[in-house]
């Protein structure tokens, strides 16, 4: 991860790189950070020469001091567009830049004012991330170069900030590289080891694995089902952290953790099918919620759930047409062996609660209708309590993490009637195919448990960048659901 550090000011400071922002057709230009009083009439003329206008994505390059080598200037937009978003999108730019420059140190100032650091940081560690791969010999070019940010600041808790946000990132980070790297890797045991390698470090954290064998005695069917076609054994993977042991509350984050959906019985065509080495990225997300949490030591309670299993059409793998008894006794009629997300996350949500939890969130990449709908830019909610659901709209649009909340009427719940038991899995006319899987996950929700179920099939894994956003992994709902659990510590609300 990048060294970030401050200084107060430029004066005496060496450095590769030096990165300004600009607003659009401001007749003042703050470059007071440029040291020498010589370089920065230059720097004021070029603007005028090169016809730098500060628009949003304009970028100008030029040169500095024997001290500072060059100076980056990065185009704002106008000044009543500022969001804490574009500070995001500016710092992305501006690393981006001192990579391709093959510069190892910059020095940024902080966008508008300091009270955007937090949102500069997460730009800048956004725009930093990349994932190792597999290369024999490495091409030398691809790897990023910068290795050192220092912010021009004064702000009095910069580095408790700086800690804070580089234990949520890396955090974040771990949890692309578990999406990114293939399924001949990431296997359930892989995700095993990774809640192992969390729960070793922190006294507070308590691990319980669940193998087949103890799925089976706590009649988990419905998970257990999607796992049998596989030589992969599914885990159930548990991970409890006390925070604040003087209350009773306790929060559920539980995360789909297929290492690899080929379909089942119900097989996928092959184009594209390697992408399913990411429907995982739920559970990803949730062990990232899970150490970030518990390496930032919130008060809370918090328990983290992942499913794991590989869904594989082996001789013994579920089928189409079987009746399979959930653990809260309820009877699913398989018409997909596809729709596996659902099934494994039927048993974790009956257990989460059963362990206490009252306040839900699970993740999962769980249909490709959430694609059609809303394609790569939003992740889908739904939810049984308008409170909880507000809650987390409300962080996502802190975090600029794009959600969009689905409507959940009764109606849809004729979509899963099956004509033999409880439930079908999945409507065969495809119907509101998103909503239909949060029904389906609904029918293992107790009364008094609220409850969002999030569907990242088209935010967690993408096939093109999209400004700050990596393509492969994002980490999709990692950020924002610890900033709602941290509002929840605070007892406080994002305005
Ligand atoms: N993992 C897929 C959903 C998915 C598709 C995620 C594309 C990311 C990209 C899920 O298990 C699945 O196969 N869903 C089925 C459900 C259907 C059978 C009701 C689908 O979307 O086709
Ligand atoms: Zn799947
Ligand atoms: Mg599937």
């Amino acid at each position: 991860m990048l060294t970030i550090g401050g200084v107060k000011d430029t004066k005496r400071l060496k450095a590769d790189l030096l990165s300004i922002y600009l607003f659009e057709n401001s007749k003042t230009h703050d470059l007071d950070p440029i040291p020498d009083p010589k370089t920065k009439k230059k720097v004021e003329s070029n603007i005028k020469n090169f016809h730098f206008k500060g628009k949003s994505g304009e970028l100008l390059v030029l040169e500095g001091t024997d001290d500072i080598k060059r100076i980056l200037l990065v185009g704002m937009g106008k000044k009543i567009d500022l969001s804490a978003d574009k500070v995001r999108g500016v710092l992305d730019q501006a690393i981006k830049k001192a990579n391709r420059l093959k510069v190892e140190s910059l020095v940024s100032v902080i966008p508008a004012a300091d009270k955007y650091l937090v949102n500069a940081l997460e730009g800048a560690l956004l725009s930093s991330y990349q994932f190792g791969g597999f290369f024999q010999k490495e091409d030398t070019d691809r790897r990023y170069t910068l290795k050192r940010l220092d912010f021009v600041t004064t702000a009095k808790n910069f580095y408790k900030i700086v800690n804070e946000t580089q234990a949520l990132f890396s955090a974040v980070n771990r949890s692309k590289d578990l999406v990114n790297t293939p399924s001949n890797i990431v296997t359930p045991s892989y995700l095993e080891l990774e809640a192992r390698d969390i729960a070793g470090k922190n006294k507070k954290v308590q691990l319980t694995v669940l193998d087949e064998k103890d799925a089976e005695q706590l009649k988990m069917y419905s998970f257990l089902a999607v796992g049998r076609g596989s030589a992969e054994p599914s885990k159930m993977i548990i991970l409890n952290y006390s925070g604040n042991p003087k209350s009773k509350q306790l929060y559920g984050v539980i995360g789909k953790g297929i290492t690899f959906d080929s379909g089942g019985i119900s097989i996928k065509p092959g184009h594209g099918m390697r992408m399913m080495k990411a429907d995982m990225a739920g559970s990803a997300a949730a062990l990232g919620v899970f150490r970030a949490v518990s390496n930032l030591g919130l008060k809370i309670n918090l328990v983290t759930i992942v499913a794991a299993a590989e869904n594989m059409p082996g001789s013994r793998a579920y089928k189409p047409g079987d009746v399979i008894t959930a653990s809260n006794g309820k009877t699913i009629e398989i018409t997909n062996t596809d729709a596996e997300g659902r099934m494994v996350l039927a048993d974790a949500l009956v257990y989460a609660q059963k362990l206490g939890a009252t306040k839900l969130v699970d993740i999962a990449t769980l249909t490709g209708a959430c694609i059609t709908a809303l394609g790569n830019v939003r992740t889908a909610l739904m939810s049984n309590s308008e409170e909880w659901a507000e809650a987390y709209l409300d962080s996502s649009r802190h975090t600029g993490e794009k959600t969009w909340q689905l409507p959940m009427d009764d109606e849809f719940d004729e979509l899963l009637k099956s004509d033999i038991c409880d439930m079908i899995n999945a409507n065969e006319n495809k119907k509101a195919g998103t909503i239909v899987g949060g029904k389906f996950l609904e029918k293992f929700i107790e009364k008094n448990t609220e409850w969002i179920h999030l569907d990242i099939a088209g935010t967690a894994y993408l096939d093109a960048p999209s400004g700050y956003l990596h393509k492969n992994a994002t980490a999709v709902t990692v950020r924002t659901i610890v900033n709602l659990l941290r509002n929840e510590a605070k007892g406080k609300k994002d305005s």
